[in-house]
């Protein structure tokens, strides 16, 4: 999977792209993440992408140009990438949309600041708006980290002998309970079953569990 990400803050990508498992994928030649810092397409000597809002109001729009004129640098080396807009104006992210972006070659993340894009991107040059929750966040690139997360660790080997297959809403449930060494700690004790070396009865408790953790937790999804 390529990422490409169009940004104006690229650095904060270096968080996901030299640690944990999305730094594993990439070195395994498994992901690319690209960042595109937005004012290299400034066509401005300030190196101004933004401008005030037509109608007034207080807060700055994000220019079509630049926008338009990086997305085409990116087509250029990946003529078919899903342009993916992050706002809370998008579809809701969850585990099925994840899933289902992770079979794609390449996907470019458009992060937003101020007021967000001049409404002709989103018309023009974006495939898709996804947000990450009904809230608002100060930009576009947290929400892209966690869209970038969600859909790396869905790609198969880049979790390794960690799979995703148990994670919590692959199953349409909660994942179950997990424990570690020691085995007592102040009196409180690790399940019985976790211990005898019965995988079946372990695998039967573990399914057990996931479904009670669901209904207590997350009725919602019981329904469905
Ligand atoms: N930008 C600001 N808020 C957002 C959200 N909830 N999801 C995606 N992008 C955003």
């Amino acid at each position: 999977m390529r990422f490409d990400v169009i940004t104006l803050f690229p650095e904060m990508f270096s968080s996901i792209k030299d640690e944990g498992v999305i730094a594993r994928g990439i070195k395994k030649c498994l992901l690319s993440i690209n960042t595109w810092q937005l004012r290299d397409f400034s066509n401005n000597k300030h190196r101004n992408i933004d401008d005030a809002s037509y109608g007034g109001g207080a807060g700055m729009v994000m220019q079509v140009q630049p926008i338009r004129d990086c997305i085409n640098k990116i087509k250029q080396t990946s003529p078919n990438t899903k342009v993916i807009y992050l706002s809370p104006q998008g579809e809701k992210l969850t585990h099925k949309l994840a899933k289902e972006l992770s079979t794609l070659d390449s996907i470019t993340l458009l992060c937003g600041r101020y007021e967000g894009v001049d409404e002709r991107v989103i018309a023009h040059d974006v495939d898709m708006e996804v947000s990450i929750g009904d809230y608002v966040i100060s930009g576009g690139e947290l929400a892209a980290m966690v869209l970038i997360d969600a859909i790396s660790r869905q790609i198969p080997k880049v979790l390794g002998n960690q799979d995703s297959l148990n994670d919590s809403f692959a199953n349409g449930q909660l994942d179950y309970p997990h424990y570690t060494r020691p085995e007592i700690i102040d009196g409180q004790q690790v399940p019985e079953v976790l211990l005898s070396g019965h995988q079946a009865k372990i695998d039967a408790w573990r399914q057990n569990q996931a479904i009670n953790n669901t209904q207590k937790k997350r009725k919602d999804l019981v329904k469905k």
